[in-house]
């Protein structure tokens, strides 16, 4: 069965709450719940984790070594200056996909640039939960290719 780890980045715990207008509603639980039951749909197992700090995501990006397939990572304001992060993607070689709920092109200037993307397989932004669901597809096909 394909593996996918599904990582959520600084703030997203505070969904349902916050900056409804951009975010939407849902809370970060029923999003996560949503992915499982599309990864149930698609046959994938998914490992689902939000961390607030830049280290702990590190971490969790490093052990993807061990087992994952795929990453789905959202990695918030991250996004647009962690250095760290976009090493620890490079460094596992395991093909990664960037997702956004919001449109990050459609706001800020600071918002329009992601230091993680040159290092994913591609990027997935503005289409609210529904972008978790398409970058799951998306690390599936992943795989899969990989497998090949
Ligand atoms: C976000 C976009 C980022 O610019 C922002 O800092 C977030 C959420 C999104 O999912 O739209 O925290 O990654």
């Amino acid at each position: 069965m394909i593996k996918v780890r599904v990582l959520h980045g600084p703030n997203l715990n505070l969904l349902g709450c916050r900056e409804l207008d951009i975010y939407g509603p849902l809370t970060l639980d029923q999003i996560d719940e949503r992915v499982k039951s599309h990864a149930d749909a698609l046959g994938v197992h998914v490992e689902i984790s939000q961390f607030n700090s830049e280290g702990e995501l590190v971490d969790a990006i490093h052990e993807t070594r061990d087992w994952a397939d795929a990453i789905v990572i959202n990695p918030g304001a991250y996004t647009h200056y962690s250095i760290a992060l976009r090493d620890a993607i490079a460094a596992v070689k395991v093909p990664t996909v960037e997702v956004h709920l919001s449109n990050i092109y459609a706001r800020e200037e600071f918002r329009r640039e992601s230091v993680i993307a040159p290092v994913c397989a591609g990027q997935i932004s503005g289409f609210g939960m529904a972008s978790y669901l398409l970058g799951l597809e998306a690390a599936k096909y992943l795989a899969e290719k990989s497998e090949e």
